[in-house]
């Protein structure tokens, strides 16, 4: 098992990976309150519960919890305010106190959905992920971002809680879809870009091999990844660095979450809408003269090969242009992107030129 800690002084916590660790007694000493009888609310959703429910609750029954489970409906379309509701009054029916300890076990969808109901409920109570997609293993269980959609704009309601333990068990990605493990590559592929050269190579050497879900390459690379996410978030918690910081994490995604709500959500996948989207951030960054046509090429190769999509859809660029209008990450009414100065180096930028930004739309959408 491959252990790493989040540092966040005070509330700092293990991310354990392996391969697994889901049948295993899974030690949920220090993140459960210190009381007697801790109460458990498992969120999960229809695909994932029938699959690993039963493994984590013969792992949880060792520790004598009293379990309460909410099982939600599964798709993008579902992290929603109802969704949220369905969560608290499963709890309160439950008479969950504030010392129940929420679960996420699931994807990307349910850790977002999990992680803001405990942040909310009664002030906020523990909480713990248990992802189950690649994307979640190696990016949104990590870091403590949690929230529902909203029609104007992705993640645009939620709150920072941070998860007292994260337990990837790389097992469960064998019954992943081939569609959904490339979305999570698109994040794994980001470390590379933003921040960590030799990962980007490491990946371009060992692809098939890690598409293929080989367990070591596999714990290989969401170790990497937990890694670099956990040093950007102790460095950044709640993204307000002025330039550069926590905001570098999303590099390709304010023109995939354009991508994700023009589509309308749940068509583009999550990690197809950052690999199209780092595409335009690539080529945009070609175009101020920082990186080169070659770099674009090799950027879109390692896509390519990961079976992600490399043509954005064509919303019309009038389109584009307003959706990202609403990104988080822009100051004062100024659009900021993440760019690439270099390959393996991401940079935050405010200056961007309206008609560079055109160009680009129309040269990285389908006709
Ligand atoms: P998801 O949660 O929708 O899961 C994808 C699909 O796989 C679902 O149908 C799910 O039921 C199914 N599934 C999950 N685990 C499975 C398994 N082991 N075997 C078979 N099927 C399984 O999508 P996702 O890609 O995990 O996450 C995307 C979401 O994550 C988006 O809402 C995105 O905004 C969010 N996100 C959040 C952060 C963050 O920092 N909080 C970061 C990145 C992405
Ligand atoms: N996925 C972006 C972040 O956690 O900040």
């Amino acid at each position: 098992m491959r252990r790493l800690i989040v540092s966040l002084g005070e509330r700092s916590y293990p991310i354990l990976i392996g391969k697994g660790l889901l049948s295993e007694t899974i030690d949920l000493g220090a993140a459960l309150p210190k009381v007697t009888h801790p109460k458990i609310a498992i969120v999960s959703n229809e695909t994932v519960a029938p699959l690993y429910l039963d493994a984590l609750q013969s792992s949880l029954a060792l520790v004598g919890a009293d379990v309460t489970l909410i099982v939600l409906p599964d798709g993008e379309q579902f992290k929603t305010w109802e969704s949220i509701n369905v969560i608290h009054d499963a709890m309160l029916s439950a008479r969950c106190d504030r010392n129940t300890t929420v679960i996420a076990l699931g994807g990307g969808v349910i850790g977002d959905l999990a992680g803001f109901a405990a942040a909310t409920y009664q002030r906020g109570v523990a909480f713990v992920q248990i992802p189950t997609t690649l994307l979640s293993q190696v990016d949104s269980s990590v870091g403590g971002k949690t929230g529902i959609n909203h029609a104007r704009g992705k993640n645009m309601i939620g709150a920072f809680w941070q998860p007292k333990l994260v337990v990837a068990d790389t097992t469960v990605l064998q019954s992943l879809s081939a569609r959904e493990f490339s979305s999570g590559m698109a994040e794994v592929i980001k470390y590379g870009l933003i921040r960590d050269m030799p990962f980007f190579e490491w990946l371009e050497r060992n692809l098939e091999t890690l598409m293929a879900r080989d367990a070591e390459t596999l714990a290989y690379a969401i170790e990497q990844s937990c890694s670099n996410k956990a040093q950007v978030v102790a460095a950044d918690e709640m993204e307000t660095a002025k330039e550069g910081g926590r905001a570098l994490l999303n590099l390709g995604h304010t023109f995939g979450h354009a991508i994700e709500t023009g589509m309308g959500y749940g068509q583009w996948l999550h990690g197809e809408a950052v690999a199209a989207g780092t595409l335009m951030a690539a080529e945009l960054s070609r175009r101020l003269g920082w990186i080169a046509e070659t770099d674009v090429t090799r950027i879109r190769a390692i896509y390519q090969r990961a079976s992600l999509p490399t043509i954005a859809p064509n919303l019309g660029a009038s389109r584009y242009l307003e959706l990202m209008s609403h990104d988080k990450k822009n100051l004062n009414g100024k659009l900021r992107l993440v760019l690439l100065r270099q390959l393996g180096e991401a940079v935050t930028f405010s200056e961007v030129n309206k008609s560079d930004l055109i160009a680009t739309i129309e040269a990285c959408c389908e006709n």
